[in-house]
């Protein structure tokens, strides 16, 4: 991407998303980068409990008929980025975190059926909360460490166009951490230094002693991709540290551009219902924009990184034919992404966030409502989107056991027409 001098980049001021509809097959299953584009597109969600930038949770379908690259902002041409005067604010320490006692965010982002809607909020989001950490992070921090030392450049990779994002996005880290993580991170010399690990992680010297996106890895419990929009408007993954991904792998993506990344993973409906609109997403979303959204899946192990039980790794036959028939419920776990998107202001790339949240049934089952709920959504998804995630390996197992849970709460005297009041999508 050619970066141009600095002026005032007047854009559109409001972020659009729109209802997507696909229905992902099989072959797409490893392909989650789709699903997390496609998720920007849809339906923004009303106000969580949590805090929120005011005013922009509007919606906005685009008209038909819209050309694909027409959405370029009068003063910039496809490829061309102004950088943005805009600094991401310094944010307030989080209150009372600790690696020991911060509990990971419990998000459930399914709802009831009857109907299986395949729309995906976004919300607007607090810069504060650009990157969430608990008291998981020794975990995933060891997790990512043994993928860097066995799989390093599969894993974190930097193409030679994104250095310079990579090297921003870095640099970025460098200075939100410390300030939002204090008892976790602490500005040095040479950049950052993570106060449990005793790891610094530099930004400094020159060369970089390892690939940006492999620092980027390492500082927090997030996977993170850069796309690049090229001179042609297309948005490239041109970088990643995509380390506990679960389903997919970096290598298979790496230089793709978003319609490629779609198509080859055969997502319907992708050129009459999303392609539009997603471009026209991305090329709005500016410097000051900052979106998240909710996703889940099911997996049957409980390997963080990368889901074994839908083959090997690096084998090129992955799927659910590879999935024990009926696991024990033990085996059952939730996988649910807490996906962020933002836009770094100096060399105009899209970056993405994805933290996951990994949670074994049987301890979310304990939670009011939580196993009525996720039976009747799994019940809900229609035969593609089982086939998608491998439903009829584990259905039989998991719904026996969420409907016998749930018996138990309402036995129990759980008020099923409360959970309106106690609890708001995505929790
Ligand atoms: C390292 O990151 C800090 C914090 O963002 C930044 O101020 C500094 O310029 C960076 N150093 C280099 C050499 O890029
Ligand atoms: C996100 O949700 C869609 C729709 O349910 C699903 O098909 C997809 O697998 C999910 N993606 C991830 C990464 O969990």
């Amino acid at each position: 991407m050619v970066v141009q001098r600095e002026h005032s980049y007047d854009c559109f001021q409001e972020i659009c998303s729109l209802v997507a509809s696909f229905t992902p097959k099989i072959s797409s299953i490893f392909t989650p980068i789709i699903i997390i584009i496609t998720a920007f597109l849809s339906v923004s969600y009303a106000t969580t409990q949590y805090r929120k930038r005011s005013g922009k949770n509007n919606l906005e379908t685009p008209p038909n008929g819209v050309s694909l690259f027409d959405e370029t902002p009068k003063d910039r041409s496809p490829g061309v980025w102004n950088p943005s005067s805009f600094r991401w604010p310094k944010p307030a320490p989080f209150a009372d975190w600790s690696i020991e006692t911060t509990k990971p965010l419990p998000y459930r982002p399914f709802k009831y059926g009857p109907k299986y809607f395949v729309t995906m909020g976004i919300r607007n989001t607090n810069y504060d909360e650009w990157i969430e950490m608990d008291n998981e992070f020794p975990r995933f921090y060891r997790e990512k460490a043994v993928r860097i030392s066995e799989r390093g450049q599969k894993c974190c990779r930097t193409l030679p166009e994104a250095f310079p994002a990579a090297v921003e996005l870095l640099e970025e880290l460098v200075e939100y951490l410390p300030s939002r993580y204090p008892s976790l991170y602490e500005r040095v010399d040479k950049g950052i230094k993570n106060l449990w690990s005793g790891e610094v992680i530099d930004n400094t010297s020159q060369p970089l002693p390892e690939d940006p996106m492999q620092s980027v890895g390492r500082l927090t419990q997030d996977d993170m991709a850069i796309l690049i929009e090229r001179p042609d408007g297309d948005y490239y993954l041109l970088a990643g540290a995509i380390l506990l991904a679960g389903f997919w792998r970096l290598e298979d993506k790496l230089g793709m551009p978003l319609w490629e990344i779609h198509t080859s993973a055969g997502v319907p409906h992708y050129r009459e219902k999303l392609e539009k609109s997603m471009y026209k997403f991305f090329r709005r979303l500016k410097a000051e924009d900052f979106v998240t959204r909710n996703n889940y899946t099911l997996q049957i192990d409980d390997n963080l990184p990368w889901s074994v039980s839908v083959g090997d790794e690096d084998s090129n036959d992955l799927g659910w034919h590879h999935a024990e028939q009926d696991p024990p419920i033990g085996k059952h776990h939730l996988r649910s992404e807490r996906q962020s998107l933002r836009r770094l202001p100096k060399s105009g790339a899209i970056v993405f966030g994805i933290h996951t949240y990994f949670s074994p049934i049987t301890e979310l089952a304990k939670e009011d409502y939580v196993p009525g709920r996720l039976a009747s959504a799994i019940r809900s998804w229609d035969e593609t989107i089982s086939s998608y995630k491998g439903t009829y390996t584990y259905e039989k197992v998991l719904l026996k056991y969420l409907d016998e849970k749930h018996r138990e709460q309402i036995q129990r005297g759980l008020k099923l027409e409360e959970e309106d009041q106690r609890r708001r999508y995505p929790w």
